[in-house]
Protein backbone atom coordinates (compact mmCIF):
# COMPACT_ATOMS: atom_id res chain seq x y z
CA UNK A 1 0.00 0.00 0.00
CA UNK A 2 1.36 3.38 -0.81
CA UNK A 3 2.09 6.09 1.86
CA UNK A 4 -0.59 8.14 0.89
CA UNK A 5 -3.04 5.36 0.82
CA UNK A 6 -2.46 4.61 4.78
CA UNK A 7 -2.58 8.74 6.29
CA UNK A 8 -5.13 10.02 3.29
CA UNK A 9 -8.63 9.98 4.81
CA UNK A 10 -11.10 8.44 3.26
CA UNK A 11 -12.99 10.55 1.00
CA UNK A 12 -16.68 11.04 2.20
CA UNK A 13 -19.46 10.34 0.19
CA UNK A 14 -21.72 13.81 -0.20
CA UNK A 15 -24.38 11.33 2.16
CA UNK A 16 -21.62 10.20 4.74
CA UNK A 17 -20.38 14.11 5.03
CA UNK A 18 -24.42 15.56 5.88
CA UNK A 19 -24.22 12.65 8.23
CA UNK A 20 -21.78 13.50 10.28
CA UNK A 21 -22.66 17.17 10.14
CA UNK A 22 -25.85 16.50 11.73
CA UNK A 23 -24.24 14.26 14.03
CA UNK A 24 -22.17 17.33 14.91
CA UNK A 25 -25.08 19.55 15.63
CA UNK A 26 -24.58 21.16 12.38
CA UNK A 27 -28.62 20.47 11.67
CA UNK A 28 -30.22 24.03 10.55
CA UNK A 29 -29.54 26.38 8.42
CA UNK A 30 -29.61 29.38 9.42
CA UNK A 31 -27.94 31.21 6.24
CA UNK A 32 -28.59 31.50 3.02
CA UNK A 33 -24.53 31.53 2.27
CA UNK A 34 -21.87 29.52 4.36
CA UNK A 35 -20.45 31.51 6.46
CA UNK A 36 -15.88 30.86 6.14
CA UNK A 37 -15.22 32.10 9.54
CA UNK A 38 -11.69 31.16 8.90
CA UNK A 39 -11.16 33.23 5.93
CA UNK A 40 -8.34 36.05 6.13
CA UNK A 41 -10.06 39.33 6.83
CA UNK A 42 -10.27 41.87 3.44
CA UNK A 43 -7.50 43.96 3.36
CA UNK A 44 -7.90 46.81 4.95
CA UNK A 45 -9.74 50.13 3.01
CA UNK A 46 -7.61 52.85 2.30
CA UNK A 47 -8.47 56.12 4.80
CA UNK A 48 -6.66 59.85 5.14
CA UNK A 49 -5.80 58.70 9.08
CA UNK A 50 -3.22 61.09 10.36
CA UNK A 51 0.47 59.32 10.02
CA UNK A 52 1.01 58.91 14.06
CA UNK A 53 -2.16 56.40 13.31
CA UNK A 54 -2.29 52.59 13.75
CA UNK A 55 -4.65 50.58 12.35
CA UNK A 56 -5.10 49.06 16.15
CA UNK A 57 -5.59 52.33 17.85
CA UNK A 58 -7.50 54.15 14.97
CA UNK A 59 -8.35 58.01 16.61
CA UNK A 60 -12.45 58.18 17.50
CA UNK A 61 -12.97 60.64 14.68
CA UNK A 62 -11.24 57.90 12.12
CA UNK A 63 -13.32 55.26 13.99
CA UNK A 64 -16.24 57.17 12.72
CA UNK A 65 -15.15 58.25 9.10
CA UNK A 66 -13.56 54.65 7.99
CA UNK A 67 -15.89 52.49 6.40
CA UNK A 68 -17.14 49.61 8.25
CA UNK A 69 -15.46 46.11 6.74
CA UNK A 70 -17.99 43.76 5.23
CA UNK A 71 -20.00 41.59 7.63
CA UNK A 72 -21.62 38.82 7.43
CA UNK A 73 -25.12 39.71 7.62
CA UNK A 74 -26.56 38.57 10.48
CA UNK A 75 -30.32 39.32 11.89
CA UNK A 76 -30.52 41.48 14.69
CA UNK A 77 -30.93 39.31 17.76
CA UNK A 78 -32.48 40.51 21.50
CA UNK A 79 -30.20 38.04 22.89
CA UNK A 80 -27.34 39.96 21.44
CA UNK A 81 -28.69 43.47 22.24
CA UNK A 82 -30.73 43.49 25.26
CA UNK A 83 -31.03 40.31 27.18
CA UNK A 84 -32.59 42.09 30.12
CA UNK A 85 -34.90 43.88 28.55
CA UNK A 86 -36.22 40.75 26.98
CA UNK A 87 -36.78 39.52 30.22
CA UNK A 88 -38.82 42.71 31.27
CA UNK A 89 -40.78 42.67 27.98
CA UNK A 90 -41.85 38.93 28.75
CA UNK A 91 -42.80 39.91 32.49
CA UNK A 92 -45.42 42.47 31.04
CA UNK A 93 -46.29 40.15 28.71
CA UNK A 94 -46.77 37.16 30.49
CA UNK A 95 -48.53 39.58 33.52
CA UNK A 96 -51.05 40.65 31.25
CA UNK A 97 -52.19 37.32 29.96
CA UNK A 98 -55.62 36.37 31.69
CA UNK A 99 -56.09 33.05 30.04
CA UNK A 100 -53.69 30.01 28.78
CA UNK A 101 -55.02 30.90 25.29
CA UNK A 102 -53.72 34.72 26.15
CA UNK A 103 -50.16 33.18 27.23
CA UNK A 104 -50.00 31.21 23.98
CA UNK A 105 -50.12 34.37 22.02
CA UNK A 106 -48.02 36.42 23.71
CA UNK A 107 -45.21 33.82 23.47
CA UNK A 108 -45.54 33.68 20.20
CA UNK A 109 -45.87 37.07 19.79
CA UNK A 110 -42.44 37.11 22.19
CA UNK A 111 -39.19 38.48 20.31
CA UNK A 112 -36.74 38.99 23.59
CA UNK A 113 -35.56 35.35 23.63
CA UNK A 114 -33.07 35.13 20.44
CA UNK A 115 -34.13 31.21 20.40
CA UNK A 116 -36.89 31.64 18.38
CA UNK A 117 -35.05 33.38 15.31
CA UNK A 118 -33.17 29.83 14.28
CA UNK A 119 -36.24 27.46 15.50
CA UNK A 120 -38.70 26.59 13.29
CA UNK A 121 -41.81 26.59 15.71
CA UNK A 122 -42.65 27.62 18.79
CA UNK A 123 -43.53 24.50 21.28
CA UNK A 124 -45.65 26.14 23.65
CA UNK A 125 -47.79 22.70 25.44
CA UNK A 126 -48.91 19.29 25.26
CA UNK A 127 -52.04 17.52 27.41
CA UNK A 128 -54.88 19.07 28.89
CA UNK A 129 -54.63 22.19 30.71
CA UNK A 130 -56.79 20.59 33.30
CA UNK A 131 -54.36 17.61 34.35
CA UNK A 132 -53.06 16.73 38.03
CA UNK A 133 -49.93 17.04 36.94
CA UNK A 134 -47.33 19.57 35.20
CA UNK A 135 -44.15 18.74 34.00
CA UNK A 136 -41.43 20.82 33.17
CA UNK A 137 -38.64 19.92 30.55
CA UNK A 138 -35.69 21.76 28.94
CA UNK A 139 -36.13 22.79 25.65
CA UNK A 140 -37.70 21.63 22.41
CA UNK A 141 -35.69 18.73 20.75
CA UNK A 142 -35.75 18.66 16.98
CA UNK A 143 -38.58 16.53 16.28
CA UNK A 144 -40.52 18.53 18.71
CA UNK A 145 -39.29 21.93 16.69
CA UNK A 146 -40.58 20.40 13.59
CA UNK A 147 -44.15 19.41 15.20
CA UNK A 148 -44.34 22.29 17.64
CA UNK A 149 -45.24 19.92 20.71
CA UNK A 150 -42.76 19.33 23.25
CA UNK A 151 -41.45 15.47 24.06
CA UNK A 152 -43.07 14.16 21.19
CA UNK A 153 -38.82 12.92 20.12
CA UNK A 154 -37.31 9.80 21.40
CA UNK A 155 -37.40 10.79 24.61
CA UNK A 156 -41.20 11.91 24.49
CA UNK A 157 -42.03 8.08 23.63
CA UNK A 158 -40.03 7.35 27.05
CA UNK A 159 -41.75 9.53 28.78
CA UNK A 160 -45.27 8.23 27.99
CA UNK A 161 -43.93 4.73 28.44
CA UNK A 162 -42.71 6.01 31.97
CA UNK A 163 -46.01 7.55 32.81
CA UNK A 164 -48.33 4.67 31.48
CA UNK A 165 -47.63 2.44 34.61
CA UNK A 166 -48.72 5.55 37.36
CA UNK A 167 -52.16 5.86 35.16
CA UNK A 168 -50.82 9.21 33.85
CA UNK A 169 -51.58 10.23 30.19
CA UNK A 170 -51.11 13.05 28.26
CA UNK A 171 -54.47 12.57 26.48
CA UNK A 172 -56.07 12.25 29.60
CA UNK A 173 -57.17 14.91 32.08
CA UNK A 174 -58.06 15.29 36.25
CA UNK A 175 -56.40 13.09 37.29
CA UNK A 176 -55.11 11.07 35.16
CA UNK A 177 -53.86 13.84 32.63
CA UNK A 178 -49.99 15.23 32.29
CA UNK A 179 -49.39 18.38 30.76
CA UNK A 180 -46.62 19.17 29.70
CA UNK A 181 -44.15 22.04 28.81
CA UNK A 182 -40.50 23.00 29.25
CA UNK A 183 -38.84 26.24 30.46
CA UNK A 184 -38.05 27.40 27.18
CA UNK A 185 -40.40 27.28 23.96
CA UNK A 186 -37.86 27.14 21.32
CA UNK A 187 -35.15 24.91 20.00
CA UNK A 188 -31.72 25.57 20.89
CA UNK A 189 -29.68 25.28 17.87
CA UNK A 190 -27.74 21.51 17.24
CA UNK A 191 -29.33 20.99 20.97
CA UNK A 192 -27.01 22.92 22.95
CA UNK A 193 -27.89 23.76 26.54
CA UNK A 194 -29.17 26.73 26.77
CA UNK A 195 -27.41 30.13 28.11
CA UNK A 196 -28.59 31.95 30.91
CA UNK A 197 -30.18 34.70 29.13
CA UNK A 198 -32.01 32.85 27.05
CA UNK A 199 -33.59 31.23 30.42
CA UNK A 200 -34.31 34.55 31.89
CA UNK A 201 -36.13 35.59 28.97
CA UNK A 202 -38.41 32.69 29.10
CA UNK A 203 -39.08 32.57 32.86
CA UNK A 204 -41.96 35.13 33.71
CA UNK A 205 -44.16 32.93 30.87
CA UNK A 206 -43.63 29.62 32.26
CA UNK A 207 -44.20 31.00 35.78
CA UNK A 208 -47.13 32.46 34.53
CA UNK A 209 -47.87 28.99 32.44
CA UNK A 210 -48.01 27.29 35.90
CA UNK A 211 -50.26 29.40 38.28
CA UNK A 212 -52.96 29.61 34.79
CA UNK A 213 -52.55 25.87 35.23
CA UNK A 214 -52.56 25.70 38.77
CA UNK A 215 -51.60 21.48 38.98
CA UNK A 216 -51.89 19.41 41.96
CA UNK A 217 -48.40 18.40 41.27
CA UNK A 218 -44.86 19.82 39.78
CA UNK A 219 -42.35 17.50 38.34
CA UNK A 220 -39.27 19.00 36.81
CA UNK A 221 -37.68 16.90 34.42
CA UNK A 222 -33.69 16.95 34.38
CA UNK A 223 -31.21 19.38 35.57
CA UNK A 224 -31.58 22.28 33.88
CA UNK A 225 -35.03 22.53 34.75
CA UNK A 226 -34.72 21.31 38.31
CA UNK A 227 -32.21 23.77 38.70
CA UNK A 228 -34.01 26.93 36.92
CA UNK A 229 -37.21 26.08 38.93
CA UNK A 230 -35.94 25.67 42.22
CA UNK A 231 -33.35 28.27 42.29
CA UNK A 232 -30.54 26.33 43.15
CA UNK A 233 -27.21 25.44 42.44
CA UNK A 234 -26.93 21.63 42.97
CA UNK A 235 -27.38 18.57 39.89
CA UNK A 236 -30.08 16.42 39.63
CA UNK A 237 -28.20 13.73 41.56
CA UNK A 238 -29.00 15.64 44.38
CA UNK A 239 -32.52 17.65 43.62
CA UNK A 240 -34.20 14.62 42.33
CA UNK A 241 -36.52 12.44 45.02
CA UNK A 242 -37.69 15.40 47.14
CA UNK A 243 -40.03 17.92 47.80
CA UNK A 244 -40.14 21.33 47.72
CA UNK A 245 -42.95 23.68 47.25
CA UNK A 246 -43.72 26.31 43.77
CA UNK A 247 -44.32 29.37 45.38
CA UNK A 248 -46.26 32.46 43.45
CA UNK A 249 -48.23 35.07 44.92
CA UNK A 250 -51.11 35.06 42.68
CA UNK A 251 -51.30 31.07 43.51
CA UNK A 252 -54.44 29.92 45.95
CA UNK A 253 -51.47 27.56 47.54
CA UNK A 254 -47.49 26.28 47.09
CA UNK A 255 -47.58 23.60 44.74
CA UNK A 256 -45.81 20.58 45.63
CA UNK A 257 -43.07 20.05 42.98
CA UNK A 258 -40.42 16.82 42.41
CA UNK A 259 -37.64 16.98 40.48
CA UNK A 260 -36.77 13.52 38.48
CA UNK A 261 -33.91 12.66 35.70
CA UNK A 262 -34.64 13.84 31.99
CA UNK A 263 -36.18 11.16 29.74
CA UNK A 264 -33.43 11.62 27.75
CA UNK A 265 -30.75 11.38 30.39
CA UNK A 266 -32.53 8.01 30.85
CA UNK A 267 -32.13 6.61 27.56
CA UNK A 268 -28.32 7.36 28.05
CA UNK A 269 -27.94 6.20 30.86
CA UNK A 270 -30.69 3.01 31.82
CA UNK A 271 -29.49 1.92 34.75
CA UNK A 272 -31.06 4.88 36.36
CA UNK A 273 -34.83 4.07 35.44
CA UNK A 274 -34.54 2.62 39.01
CA UNK A 275 -34.22 5.73 40.67
CA UNK A 276 -36.60 7.47 38.21
CA UNK A 277 -39.24 4.63 38.76
CA UNK A 278 -38.81 5.51 42.42
CA UNK A 279 -39.40 9.73 41.33
CA UNK A 280 -42.50 8.58 39.88
CA UNK A 281 -43.36 6.06 42.57
CA UNK A 282 -43.43 8.90 45.10
CA UNK A 283 -45.00 10.92 42.75
CA UNK A 284 -48.11 8.40 42.47
CA UNK A 285 -48.44 8.69 46.44
CA UNK A 286 -48.13 12.23 46.99
CA UNK A 287 -51.22 12.29 44.09
CA UNK A 288 -53.19 9.55 45.81
CA UNK A 289 -53.00 11.47 49.45
CA UNK A 290 -53.95 14.72 47.55
CA UNK A 291 -56.77 13.14 45.89
CA UNK A 292 -57.60 11.49 49.26
CA UNK A 293 -57.47 14.61 50.86
CA UNK A 294 -59.88 16.29 48.87
N1 LIG B 1 -36.41 17.50 25.88
C1 LIG B 1 -37.04 18.45 26.59
O1 LIG B 1 -36.56 18.88 27.64
N2 LIG B 1 -38.19 18.92 26.13
C2 LIG B 1 -38.76 18.49 25.01
O2 LIG B 1 -39.82 18.98 24.66
C3 LIG B 1 -38.08 17.49 24.29
C4 LIG B 1 -36.92 17.01 24.73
Amino acid sequence: MAENDRTMPPALSPEAALRWLIEMGADEAIADAPIDRFAAPAPAQQTTHPPTETAAHPSPAASRAAPAPARPAVAASPDLVAPAQGAADASSAAAAAKTLDELREAVGAFEGCALKFTAMNTVFSDGHPDSAVMFVGEAPGVEEDRQGKPFVGASGKLLDQMLAPIGLARGEHGDKGAYISNILFWRPPGNRSPTTAEIAACMPFIQRHIELVSPKVLVYLGGTAAKTMLDRKEGIMRLRGKWYEHYSSRLDAPIPAIATFHPAYLLRQPGQKRESWCDLLNLRFKLNEITNNN
